[in-house]
């Protein structure tokens, strides 16, 4: 397995990637799919904000992504970025994620971060399972603030702190 920053050729399997979890899970909140002007515009934006777009390869497919992007667009959240990561079905259950998410952590540390927030549908046990093996911790819960596939869906926020100590000296 090769981690290493996305280029703008591996976009149609991101898309892949991102429209299958659309589709068949509650981790992305979108419930129509996107297209790869959508998925380019994402990829201009976190390139020009200087975040990460990590794939994992493998056998010259993207079998997942990473990436992380400010966590709200108000200056005073500038330390925080929220992250994704997403694996292809085929790939699920070979440290895929759990490799990205260790690049992901070593470019936020590198790269000034602060805070790292995961906000997770609730019922996702798998994706906060992950997370905790990290160090997140759940610090929020938010009932009933998204549907989708005809039901209510909860929001546990989680989240890990980078560099305790440093953030008050800026
Ligand atoms: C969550 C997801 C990214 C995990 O990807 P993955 O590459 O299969 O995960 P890994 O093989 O790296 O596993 C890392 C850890 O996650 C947990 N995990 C992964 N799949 C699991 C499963 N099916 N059941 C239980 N735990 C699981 C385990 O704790 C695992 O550690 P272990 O291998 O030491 O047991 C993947 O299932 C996915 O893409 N799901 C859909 C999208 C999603 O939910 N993304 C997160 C949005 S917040």
């Amino acid at each position: 397995m090769l981690v290493r920053d996305a280029r703008e050729s591996d976009l149609p399997e991101i898309l892949a990637i991102h429209n299958n979890a659309i589709a068949e899970t509650t981790a992305i909140w979108d419930t129509e799919p996107a297209d790869l002007a959508e998925r380019q515009a994402w990829f201009d934006a976190r390139t020009a904000a200087g975040c990460p777009i990590l794939v994992a390869e493998i056998d010259g497919a993207v079998a997942g992504y990473a990436s992380y992007g400010q966590f709200r667009p108000k200056s005073g959240y500038r330390f925080s970025v929220e992250n994704s990561v997403y694996v292809a079905d085929r790939f699920h259950r070979r440290g895929v994620a759990r490799t990205l998410m260790t690049e992901l952590l070593e470019r936020a540390r590198r790269g000034d971060v602060h805070v790292m927030i995961a906000a997770i549908e609730t019922s996702n046990q798998v994706s906060i399972t992950l997370h905790e093996k990290f160090g997140f911790a759940i610090v929020g819960q938010m009932p009933q603030v998204g549907q989708k596939f005809g039901r209510w869906m909860d929001l546990t926020l989680m989240q890990i702190i980078l560099d305790d100590g440093v953030a008050s000296q800026r």
